[in-house]
């Protein structure tokens, strides 16, 4: 792959375009109550990091989507896909057709908690607007992303960024180092919406009720943050938490072998990626990464294990062929 700039402003692009976009952990997921439209205010603190999938817009007379990679038999390929929909939306905002065909080469587990759908759609987003000369600002690809998911906006931005709101409204956080991490996917995926609807049943379970009057407005902590910024792996491990992890492990209970296995490996910290089955390790450094990956697979704990540092870029053109 080589890098490259974009195509002059408004000019349709002959070729093939490829975007590459990172996954993320949340080393912060603070849940607020559930809001009146469903959804739940958070503090979110999001970090990207190093494991990428590929997306391809080609010229086409239509609209259509082909997936590779392992999990390719879980991915849809209408228009319950994001990256399907993020070209429609593009196209509509723009008063063309949806010309392209969309090819998804996926190294993100699917339905993983590492926002591996947000990042196709942020991919097609990029990979449609160089293809169709859009030229969308960066602002306006935001305000699309945002409407086809909440975790869409930070797929696009990258590096490490606050998400408030539903997780879409997001400042951009200064980092002082590379993190580095140990993910290891489990087999088969977690739905989003039933793990927000598990933490909701927790929460009545519990008898604190599970509405925004019942539960705390949630809020990113100082330590977490501080420690971002210095770049303080050990700080940070101290700081990680994540509210959905609980609901998480309730709907699937040996995530908790699993994490307690890379502890017993030598993490310094582990938890449940997002929404789940995905559990995230923090490492000292890469060597000790290494290690906690081989531990873990030695355990049968999870299918697999994957390194992967952060922050990384968000959605970036890699490739595009002229011809
Ligand atoms: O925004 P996104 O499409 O990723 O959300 C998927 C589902 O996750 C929502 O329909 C909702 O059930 C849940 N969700 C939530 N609060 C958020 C984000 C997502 O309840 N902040």
């Amino acid at each position: 792959m080589t890098e490259s700039t974009a195509a002059a402003p408004g000019t349709e692009h002959p070729g093939a375009v490829t975007v590459r976009v990172p996954a993320k952990v949340n080393v912060q997921l603070a849940v607020g109550g559930r809001r009146a439209d469903g959804f739940h205010d958070l503090a979110n603190v999001f970090l990207a990091v190093g494991l990428y999938d590929e997306v391809t817009a080609s010229p086409a007379d239509r609209l259509d989507l082909t997936v590779a990679g392992a999990d390719a038999s879980l991915v849809p390929l209408d228009s319950d896909n994001l990256a399907y929909r993020a070209a429609q939306l593009l196209a509509a905002r723009y008063g063309i057709e949806p010309r392209a065909s969309l090819h998804l080469a996926k190294d993100i587990p699917v339905a993983g908690g590492m926002a591996g759908g947000s990042a196709d759609a942020a991919g097609a987003l990029v990979a449609c607007d160089a293809l169709w000369g859009t030229n969308a600002s960066q602002d306006e690809l935001l305000k699309i992303c945002a409407e086809l998911g909440s975790d869409v906006p930070f797929s696009l931005l990258g590096g490490a960024a606050l998400g408030r709101g539903r997780g879409e409204l997001l400042t951009p956080l200064e980092t002082g180092g590379t993190f580095h991490w140990v993910f290891a996917p489990a087999e088969g995926g977690l739905s989003t919406p039933e793990v927000y609807g598990e933490c909701d049943r927790l929460r009545e379970a519990a008898g604190s009720g599970s509405g925004v009057d019942a539960v705390p407005d949630p809020e990113p902590s100082g330590t977490l943050l501080d420690a971002l910024r210095t770049g303080d792996a050990v700080a940070l491990a101290g700081s990680l938490s994540n509210d959905l992890q609980e609901a998480a492990v309730s709907l699937r209970p040996a995530l908790t072998d699993t994490l307690r296995a890379g502890l017993a490996a030598g993490a310094l910290a582990s938890l449940v990626s997002g929404s789940g089955p995905t559990c995230a390790f923090l490492a000292n450094d890469s060597e000790a990464a290494t290690e906690i990956a081989g531990a873990l697979l030695a355990s049968g704990t999870c299918r697999t294990t994957r390194i992967a540092t952060g922050p990384v870029d968000g959605a970036r053109l890699v490739d595009r062929t002229d011809s």
